[in-house]
Formats: structure tokens, C-alpha cells, sequence
């Protein structure tokens, strides 16, 4: 592709994103397709002959938006809502263009050096402790694995050069998380062959979060009993219900027994960057390793995953590897990423970060995640005044878990999934459910730029037209 074709469609794309946005509160949040529906409609071989572009995004509108479930769509409440936004965009972009791979300090001088910096911007935002160092993979499930390698690689029994199957020398070892974790840490655990019975999890109080008696109690049982307790994963921000880990008080009970503390903040350690709600990290000074998400509520694009590192040392003593076709002059001055992880090459994703730190600010990127968390309260507000729904969970942030209640109904689980699933079929709004004290529970999470309190007043009428509909 010449110069003035790569301009002519590059704008003609930029313009078809723009309208996209522009149009995007029309189209329906979930796919309105059923499973088989795109792959009945693309041709089952490989084009033989190269085809114009102009035929490839004109398939775009015809076949793959349709089969699109739209995350950047204001409406979209379920999960964990997020969004890009125009610098991410522009960031990816660039990335795609400079297409780095930042394996060696050498092979990307500035993925490495600006990842270095706005990491550390990001850090200072979230008020972290200056001895933790960043890092940036691709998502929370594979920060926390590396994180819980380098605690792995910290009890010193050799494990990275002898393994861990056959040896009897090997005491169990184990990881402590909350009922409430995400399945991540335990896919981590199976990953790096501690399996399931490496990890226990531990009850949760009436608000969801991690009991901290309970957790010293289980530690000692399991030192009684021959196991090697070695890390605890605390959560600030459960999937379920964004509750908060007393990490304050789960701090001593690791420190006590010398264990890796790993904070999964995936969701709200952004939220740690307005003033007002830094306190969500109260303890997390203490920690050995923390993950956020910028691609969850900080507008850059999927993926961005950041791990915070007290050792870096230990992480690289897990995972460097460097044979002599990757050795440089250089190396003893600089970091290279490969020496941090699975993956050798590593895309330049610290730019598009930049270019959201720099486009929004601190302040703006705080004030944007201040209005999340006051459209949730005053969500909550509506659920708490009406005699038909109940909250189901406090809300600390930007998430909602409620039901609807009416005084006249039995069979609630069916009630509340009927009504999920008819303003879900709606197109107008996304929702998702979760299991609360074995109640099915809806969750309506604000997280998304676009998301305005009409978006919120829309979705609170159509779960209530529901709710008249079924009753
Ligand atoms: C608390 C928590 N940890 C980890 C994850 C996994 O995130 P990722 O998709 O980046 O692996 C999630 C996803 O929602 C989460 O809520």
C-alpha cells in the first residue's frame, strides 16, 4: 500500500470510528446474533487474492459490527464497564504502527525508558510507596501470575531449577485468598503446578471481604499440618461486589509468618487516584505486589495491566533467561523487559498510557471516576427508596449489586434473571448477575466515559418497566 492510499483510507477509517461514536447509544449493548451467525456468513478458505480494502470495511458495518457486543456503548453496565477512549486510540495506533517489540532495552529504547516513567506517574497518582516498581503485561490474570511466581521463587526451595513434582524434600505449598477472589489466582495456582489444594480460600464477613481471624487460624492449621504457606492474595475491589479486603490487619498476620502479600486491585486500584478514595489502599504500603487494570477504569484500551513490585529482583530471578543471541552491552545498566516475565517480545503498550495520562490529567481522570462513583450512589439511592428492590452489597465505588424484592413475590432468582435478561434483549442496556448468600443478584457497574446520569435514569425505567411486566 502506497503512501497517499495508506492517508486517503486511514482517514476514511478515522472517520468511520468517529461516526461509530457518534451513533453508538443507538445501536444495541449485547449482540443481537445467535452462536454460528458470523462464521455461517465468512467464507470458510483463505482469500487466494489480496481484495480491496475498500470491500474489507465495507464487511465491517455488514458483518462484524452486528456481531459486536458494545462495550464503549454508554449503556453497557455489566461486568466491570470500561472504555477507550480517543487517546488510548490514538496510543494503539501508534503502537501498531512503530510495531516494537520491547524485549531488550535495545530493541525499544522508549517502550522500555517511557514505560518506566509512566508507571511511575501512575504510582505516584495512586499514592504508592516508592519502592514499588511497575510493570506492564497484558491483564490481571497474568500479573498475578507472575506475581505469585516471584513469591514462589522467594521461599527458596529451589524450584526453579528442580521443580516441584517428585520431591519429597518439598513441604505443600499454599496461597490464601478470599471466597471472594477471582478465578485468576487460581488458574495462576494451577499454572505454576501448586494445585487446587495449593490454595485455600478463606469465609468472608457480611460485607464480603476477607476474614482476617479466620485467615490467621488457617495459616496455623496448615503449619501444623506440614504445608508451606506462602503468600496471601488480598483483594481491594471482589469481581462480585467490589468489596475491600481489611488488608490493614492482614498485613501482620503475613509478616508474621514471612509471606508474599499480593493486593489484586484489578478493578479499583484506579479509583485509588482520587484523593477521596485512596484510602481503598489503606495497608497496601505494606505489600509486595499490587495489580491494576488502566484498561479497566482508567479509558485506555484493552490490554494494560500494570504489576507493582516490591522484588523486582525476585521476579526476574523467576523468569530471566538469556541466552546468547539476546545479550548486549548494554544490559548490566538498563532493564529489559523479557527479564520480567513468560513473553519474550513485548508490545508497546506504556503509550498509549502516556498519551491518556497526559490527555486527561490526573485531575481529569479522577474527576471522571468521582462522577462513576456518584451516578452509583445515586443508584443506590432510587434501590434503597423503593419498596420493590433491595441492595444487595455496600457500594464503596462504581458498582451496584441489587434485586428487585416486591413484597407480593416468591421464586426471586427467576424474578431477577427474567428482568435481567428482558432489559438485556432490550439492546438499550447491558447488565450482569452474580450469586450473593445464594441470591441471584444483578449488578449494575458505571464505569464507562460515556456514561451520563440519563444513561443511569434509562436503565433504573426499563428494570422497573420489567419488573411491572412480570409480575
Ligand atoms: C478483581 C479482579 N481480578 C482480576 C480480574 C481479571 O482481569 P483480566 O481480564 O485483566 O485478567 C478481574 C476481572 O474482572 C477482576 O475483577
Amino acid at each position: 500500500m502506497n503512501a497517499e492510499e495508506f492517508r486517503r483510507i486511514g482517514h476514511e477509517l478515522i472517520d468511520w470510528i468517529a461516526d461509530y461514536f457518534e451513533k453508538i447509544d443507538d445501536l444495541p449493548v449485547l449482540a443481537a446474533v445467535e452462536p454460528g451467525d458470523l462464521k455461517a456468513k465468512l467464507p470458510s478458505t483463505p482469500p487466494a487474492q489480496g481484495e480491496p480494502m475498500a470491500d474489507i470495511v465495507a464487511d465491517l458495518d455488514r458483518l462484524i459490527v452486528p456481531a459486536l457486543t458494545h462495550w464503549s456503548h454508554p449503556s453497557f453496565f455489566a461486568y466491570f464497564a470500561t472504555s477507550t477512549s480517543a487517546p488510548g486510540i490514538f496510543g494503539e495506533l501508534l503502537s501498531a504502527a512503530f510495531d516494537n517489540k520491547a524485549m531488550l532495552w535495545r530493541t525499544s529504547p522508549a517502550s522500555t525508558e517511557l514505560e518506566e516513567v509512566v508507571l511511575d506517574w501512575l504510582r505516584q497518582m495512586m499514592g504508592l510507596d516508592p519502592g514499588m516498581q511497575g510493570i506492564i503485561y497484558d491483564t490481571a490474570s497474568v500479573s498475578t501470575l507472575h506475581a505469585l511466581a516471584a513469591a514462589r521463587e522467594g521461599v527458596e526451595q529451589r524450584i526453579r531449577e528442580e521443580g516441584m513434582s517428585g520431591r519429597p524434600d518439598l513441604p505443600l505449598l499454599r496461597v490464601y485468598v478470599s471466597e471472594q477472589s477471582h478465578s485468576s489466582v487460581e488458574k495462576a495456582v494451577i499454572t505454576l503446578g501448586l494445585g487446587q489444594r495449593g490454595m485455600r480460600k478463606i469465609p468472608t464477613d457480611s460485607e464480603f471481604r476477607m476474614n482476617a481471624k479466620a485467615l490467621a487460624e488457617a495459616i496455623n492449621e496448615d503449619k501444623r499440618n506440614g504445608y508451606l504457606p506462602f503468600c496471601i492474595v488480598a483483594t481491594v475491589g471482589t469481581t462480585s461486589t467490589s468489596s475491600i479486603d481489611p488488608v490493614r490487619e492482614i498485613i501482620p498476620i503475613g509478616e508474621e509468618h514471612a509471606m508474599w502479600l499480593h493486593v489484586d486491585a484489578a478493578y479499583a486500584g484506579s479509583a485509588a487516584i482520587v484523593p477521596e478514595f485512596r484510602k481503598i489502599l489503606d495497608g497496601c504500603e505494606r505489600a509486595d505486589s499490587i495489580v491494576t487494570n488502566p484498561h479497566k477504569w482508567l479509558f485506555t484500551p484493552f490490554d494494560l495491566s500494570v504489576l507493582y513490585c516490591r522484588h523486582m529482583d525476585l521476579l526476574k530471578r523467576a523468569f530471566s533467561l538469556v541466552p546468547e543471541y539476546l545479550r548486549t552491552p548494554e544490559e548490566e545498566k538498563v532493564r529489559s523487559g523479557s527479564d520480567y516475565g513468560i513473553q519474550l517480545g513485548r508490545r508497546f503498550r506504556a503509550l498509549k498510557l502516556w498519551m491518556v495520562l497526559r490527555y486527561f490529567g490526573h485531575e481529569g481522570l479522577a474527576a471522571r471516576i468521582r462522577e462513576h462513583c456518584r451516578l452509583a450512589q445515586l443508584f443506590a439511592i432510587w434501590i434503597d427508596e423503593s419498596d420493590d428492590w433491595e441492595i444487595m452489597a455496600p457500594v464503596p465505588l462504581g458498582l451496584v449489586c441489587f434485586r428487585a424484592n416486591p413484597k407480593d413475590r416468591d421464586g426471586l432468582d427467576a424474578l431477577n434473571e427474567a428482568i435481567m435478561h428482558g432489559v438485556n434483549a432490550s439492546g438499550r442496556a447491558l447488565l450482569s448477575h452474580t450469586r450473593l448468600n445464594d441470591k441471584l443478584t444483578l449488578r449494575l457497574s458505571i464505569g464507562n466515559i460515556r456514561t451520563t446520569e440519563q444513561h443511569v435514569r434509562q436503565v433504573w425505567q426499563l428494570l422497573n418497566e420489567q419488573l411491572q411486566l412480570l409480575r
